[in-house]
């Protein structure tokens, strides 16, 4: 008969249970999570290691930054129900991410979270061409929307600077905005349908399409702008715009803001295929200017730039260059419709965010002003703005016929809470909105009742818990 005696380290046999001191002191307990998403999705999609997860888990600013659980990259619908269902029966919270360009801190984990990242939910359909409409997976971009639909004729009606990694889900989740809003509204306006994963791994939405529907509320625009705290989006029906191959861009010097946006009417009501007018202040010239190693192609000394863009399928050049030299005479102006010539002019506008990142981290401030207290609202902004953070950089830029303003603080240091403070209550009381298409994020959500009430945002809270009652889509972000 074999004597009982003492175990000694290493010599217990497979399938024997482990006395607790035998465990070495750095030994990590395997996170049971992490295993059934592996299980679920394999190992290669869900990443755990700090170096694959640290591009997931840094915003495009670089201002905000937390440890994720782990980031898991299903490839389908189906995955995503999977794996939202075991952080569900696990109480995981989750972030959901697309190209994390977005520039309010909604994308990146805030400490724990599992990142769900959409960007292998690439699925890119055949273009319905009696529909002018496309199915998409939420990962795709949009430039690779873009490139697919205009093969038969068609284009994505929203478009920005960060096209090469912004997802449609993103531009969705956010209600993103960009160049095109005066002429096809913003994201919103652009989905007949979609498909999403609630909290609990239901999956809701139709993909037909239609046009017409009168059966209760539209879930696309509940979920657009809702920044991913009341589902995950995974595919979306994209209504498509014609590709409109010619198009006319000019840069024109006007001596103020004033002056820009008296100029606006004459634009819309001059040029039906006015496509986009884009604002760049003195300050953003400059800085593009200096981050690109080019001069400005017109008069340096204006007090407002506005970058025009109309697109036809015939040249509407001449269109353009014939308002201007009627309606701003004297401006100097550069006009072109020779898609190199067309690139440089266009680069001016689509590399201020870039080159403002390049120069420093910024106070980011994306407000919306009624065009008609827009200039006067402005220059007060500028003022106090100057007051707080005397030695500040301001770089303001946007899109000008939604008077929407992206106002950029460099150097604003420790006044950017005073500066964030008064400019947003400023913007409330000149009847503006403290977020014109970044959305709320976890930046502004301090400000989410001073802008649209408290009765407002407890319904807002209430439809959150009721689609996601333990608070695991997104916790932080949008609602206070
Ligand atoms: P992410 O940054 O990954 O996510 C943004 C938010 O959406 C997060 O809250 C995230 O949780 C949520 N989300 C992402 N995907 C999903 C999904 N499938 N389901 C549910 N929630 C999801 N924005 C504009 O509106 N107009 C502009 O002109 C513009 N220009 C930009 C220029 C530059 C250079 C940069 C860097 C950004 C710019 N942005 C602009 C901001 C940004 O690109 C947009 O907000 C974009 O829509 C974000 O898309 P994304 O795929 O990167 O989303
Ligand atoms: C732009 C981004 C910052 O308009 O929204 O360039
Ligand atoms: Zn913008």
């Amino acid at each position: 008969m074999t004597q009982p005696r003492d175990h000694q380290p290493g010599d217990h046999q497979p399938g024997d249970r482990i006395a607790p001191d035998y465990i070495a002191p750095d030994y990590i307990a395997p996170d049971p999570l992490v295993a059934a998403l592996a299980e679920s999705l394999g190992v290669a999609n869900v990443l755990t290691d700090a170096d694959q997860r640290a591009g997931y888990e840094t915003d495009w600013t670089g201002r905000f930054h937390g440890e994720s659980r782990c980031v898991i990259r299903p490839a389908s619908t189906a995955d995503v129900a999977a794996v939202i269902r075991l952080c569900a029966d696990h109480g995981a919270t989750v972030v959901p991410q697309g190209g994390n360009t977005g520039l309010v801190g909604g994308s990146v984990p805030r400490g724990g979270e599992v990142v769900l990242s959409t960007r292998r939910l690439t699925r890119l359909d055949a273009v319905d061409i009696a529909a002018g409409q496309v199915t998409v997976g939420a990962g795709v971009t949009i430039a690779a929307v873009r490139e697919h639909v205009r093969c038969v004729g068609y284009d994505v009606a929203v478009d920005f600077g960060a096209r090469d990694s912004a997802t449609i889900g993103g531009a969705m989740a956010t209600n993103a905005g960009g160049s095109r809003v005066l002429r096809f509204g913003t994201m919103r306006s652009q989905v007949a349908g979609c498909e999403a994963v609630l909290a609990d791994g239901a999956v809701i939405g139709s993909l037909a399409g239609l046009a017409k529907e009168t059966i209760g509320p539209h879930l696309p625009s509940l979920l657009s702008g809702s920044e991913g705290t009341l589902a995950i989006i995974t595919m979306i029906r994209l209504r498509l715009v014609p590709w409109y191959r010619e198009t006319a861009t000019a840069l024109v010097a006007l001596p103020s803001l004033v002056a820009a946006v008296e100029l606006l009417p004459t634009l819309r009501n001059a040029l039906p295929h006015l496509d986009s007018v884009e604002l760049l202040m003195p300050s953003a010239m400059e800085l593009v200017c200096e981050h690109l190693q080019r001069t400005c192609p017109v008069d340096d000394r204006a007090g407002a730039y506005l970058l025009i863009e109309c697109a036809d399928h015939a040249d509407p050049l001449d269109d353009l260059a014939g308002v201007l030299a009627a309606a701003a005479p004297d401006s100097s102006t550069a006009i072109a419709s020779n898609p190199s010539m067309r690139a440089q002019l266009v680069a001016l506008r689509d590399n201020v965010t870039v080159a403002i990142n390049h120069t420093g981290t910024p106070l980011k401030l994306d407000i919306a002003l009624p065009l008609a207290v827009l200039a006067a609202t402005t220059a007060e902004i500028e003022r106090i703005i100057a007051e707080l953070a005397p030695g500040a950089r301001l770089i303001n830029f946007g899109h000008l016929a939604e008077g929407n303003l992206h106002l950029n603080t460099l150097g604003a240091g420790e006044a950017s809470g005073a500066i964030t403070e008064a400019v947003l209550q400023r913007v409330i009381d000149a009847g503006g909105v403290i977020s014109a298409e970044h959305g709320i994020g976890v930046a502004k959500t301090h400000w989410l009742v001073a802008q649209r009430g408290a009765p407002e945002v407890a319904a807002l809270t209430a439809i959150k818990h009721s689609l996601d009652p333990n608070g695991l889509l997104n916790p932080g972000v949008l609602l206070p």
